[in-house]
């Protein structure tokens, strides 16, 4: 069958990158789907197991720093689009390994912007676009202006939560060397939009939960603690607030 489109999707064998696979695989069935992943400890196809055999989808183990290999697959399969979700993403795990995140989030990124850029730019960009999945942890922390138990606080229960939002022109202050890592992503997706004129997009979510992710991730990890009367491990005082999706 001859396809509408070729999509590239990183990391589809993740939490969300395995929503969005399913989602496009499902929805266009004109597109070719190929997943993109180098089945880290984090990545598992078993997420995928009710799209595996459809037509239009295809997945190729390979990894995103591997510049060459990703150059040829965006060639030889004619890609249009790349949805990138493809990183390290366990801010406790960049604490204790920050070169990884680095390596993968940073220059895994950037070799990808360049293999689409060299396929892309001779034909000016026509029909193209990369589309990069970023996190709100960019921006760093927000005021808590209403802590615990401040009356005011009324329609989220008592507090504890702040006024404030991010918004796309909120400072980066990231706070993590995975945040790092992701917000030096963001300035390289800018910047190939900027210097080489390629259209991007770059979203910046807060947390997500739901089902797939890999249970070392606050809610799940919590469920599974809960239901092994285990105890739940809390940053600092416990004062932290965070907002999921
Ligand atoms: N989970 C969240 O709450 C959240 C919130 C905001 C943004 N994000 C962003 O969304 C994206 C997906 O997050 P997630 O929670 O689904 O992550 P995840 O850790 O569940 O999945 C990441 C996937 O990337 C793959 N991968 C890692 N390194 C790779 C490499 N070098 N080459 C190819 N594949 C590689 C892994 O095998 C895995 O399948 C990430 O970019 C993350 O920064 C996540």
């Amino acid at each position: 069958m001859a396809y509408d489109r070729t999509i590239i999707i990183t990391g589809g064998a993740g939490f969300i990158g395995s929503h969005v696979t399913r989602l496009f695989v499902n929805k266009y069935p004109n597109y070719r789907i190929i997943n993109i992943d180098k089945l880290t400890y984090a990545g598992n196809l078993a997420n995928l197991k009710d799209v595996e055999d459809k037509p239009n989808y295809e997945f190729i183990k390979a990894d995103i720093c591997d510049y060459e290999n990703i150059r040829a697959i965006i060639s030889s399969n004619d890609v249009s689009g790349v949805i990138h979700l493809a990183a390290e993403s366990h801010v406790d795990r960049s604490i204790v390994d920050p070169f990884t995140f680095a390596r993968t989030n940073v220059m895994g990124t950037l070799s990808l912007l360049q293999a689409a850029r060299d396929y892309w730019e001779p034909k000016g960009y026509d029909g193209c676009r990369f589309y990069h999945i970023s996190t709100d942890e960019v921006y760093g922390a927000l005021e808590l202006t209403k802590p615990e138990g401040d009356p005011s606080a009324k329609e989220c229960g008592g507090g504890p939560f702040g006024d404030d939002f991010f918004t796309e022109t909120t400072r980066y202050q990231p706070h993590s060397p995975y945040s790092a890592a992701k917000a030096s992503s963001d300035h390289f997706v800018r910047a190939y939009h900027d210097t080489y004129g390629m259209p991007t997009v770059v979203t910046n979510c807060s947390n997500n939960y739901g089902p797939y992710q890999f249970p070392e991730k606050l809610i799940p990890l919590f469920i599974n603690n809960i239901r092994h009367r285990k105890p739940l491990p809390v940053y600092g005082k416990g004062e932290n607030v965070r907002d999921w999706l």
